[in-house]
């Protein structure tokens, strides 16, 4: 990766930030943003692909945002913003719409799981979302996208929409000076030993803010004797701690706090195992509770901060969204001449 590449990730606001998003990609955002151009965004459009309470999801707007900021994201370095005031991501997700493919869209398994048995149900935009995730990241031609790894198929999905509108309009791109297409094929970065977080519950289940039981994630928000006493909770197995990576085979829940440890620590499995091996569960747990709350306890404390002053978390989005669209614009400019729209 180059330096000044150009970044490009989203996270919903539907309530309850956790463990996994924080893991999985925040901490990705905050490591990437000096060295490249980076654009994180509150991606209100993707949450209402189901239900929202409207008091809520401006609530969550601001929560999403707060907890960015509180992990260290510098809204001067970053672009933080939320993508419905910019309107170009619904523009190209309507051209993309006509790109796509059934088929492609049928294969994604989050629409299967979230739109669960009845599917008639299901909202259009619920089975739409990977197009409109395409036109997030391209609409600013982003070239990188770190994400945890459910994301992974989203990403390929978004691939293959860049490679077939380049391939569409290959003519009329030449013409306008692109030698190498229009749209760069955006990589996931799906990095380090936490990429997917599982519920402290059941350790075959990812982390989830739509699980029922809040004992089975860590929330952003939560103070220090709440995430104390679930991982003291959390589901383990009897036997002591293996020294090597061989010994979690077969033990999904033991796999999860490893990792969980390994990249609160910034270790890898094998040195957190090398330390902690032949140990019993109740030492790691103590350890694992003070990583936890050093890292996770001031973030909540910082969304509770910033949650007091919404006219200034307003005020950060509004800011993020004017640079987004400077950006955003020329892009869809030079998308609607490809395309043959007359403006
Ligand atoms: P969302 O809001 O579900 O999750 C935000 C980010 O957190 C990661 N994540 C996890 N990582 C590890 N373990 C877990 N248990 C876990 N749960 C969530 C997700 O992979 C994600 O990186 N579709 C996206 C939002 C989006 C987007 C985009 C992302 C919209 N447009 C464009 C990248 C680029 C989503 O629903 O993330």
């Amino acid at each position: 990766m180059t330096n000044k590449t150009r970044v490009f990730s989203g996270v919903q606001p539907t309530g309850n930030l956790h463990l996994g998003n924080y893991l999985g990609a925040i901490t990705k955002f905050v490591a990437m943003q000096r060295e490249h151009d980076c654009l994180y965004c509150v991606v209100d459009l993707h949450a209402i692909t189901v239900w929202q309470e409207p008091a809520e999801l401006a609530r969550n707007t601001r929560e999403v945002t707060a907890a960015f900021i509180a992990s260290g994201l510098d809204p001067k370095l970053s672009i933080l913003f939320n993508q419905s005031q910019v309107a170009e991501h619904a523009e190209l997700a309507w051209i993309f719409n006509c790109v796509a493919r059934l088929g492609w869209l049928n294969r994604m398994t989050q629409f299967k799981e979230k739109a669960g048995k009845d599917k008639e149900a299901a909202s259009v935009g619920l089975y739409a979302y990977p197009t409109l995730m395409a036109a997030d990241i391209l609409v600013y031609r982003a070239t990188h996208v770190p994400v945890g790894e459910d994301q992974k198929q989203h990403l390929e999905l978004a691939r293959d929409i860049a490679q077939k509108f380049n391939n569409d309009f290959a003519r009329q791109i030449e013409a306008a000076g692109h030698a190498d297409g229009f749209f760069p094929l955006p990589e996931p970065l799906i990095q380090g030993p936490a990429t997917r977080v599982m519920s402290l519950r059941d350790g075959s289940k990812k982390m989830s803010k739509s699980d029922p039981s809040d004992l089975s994630r860590i929330n952003l928000a939560d103070d220090a004797d709440t995430i104390a006493k679930k991982i003291q909770k959390a589901k383990t197995d009897p036997e002591p701690l293996p020294s090597e990576e061989a010994g979690l085979e077969g033990r999904p829940e033991l796999e999860n706090l490893i990792g969980i440890f390994a990249a609160l620590t910034n270790k890898s499995r094998a040195d957190v195992l090398r330390d902690y091996g032949g140990k019993q569960f109740s030492d790691f747990k103590r350890a694992l509770v003070d990583a936890s709350v050093a890292k996770i306890g001031p973030i909540g404390d910082g969304i509770r901060r910033l949650m007091s002053d919404t006219a200034e978390i307003d005020r950060i989005l509004k800011d993020g969204s004017d640079r987004a669209r400077a950006i955003a614009v020329p892009i869809m400019r030079q998308v609607k001449e490809i395309a043959g729209f007359i403006r």
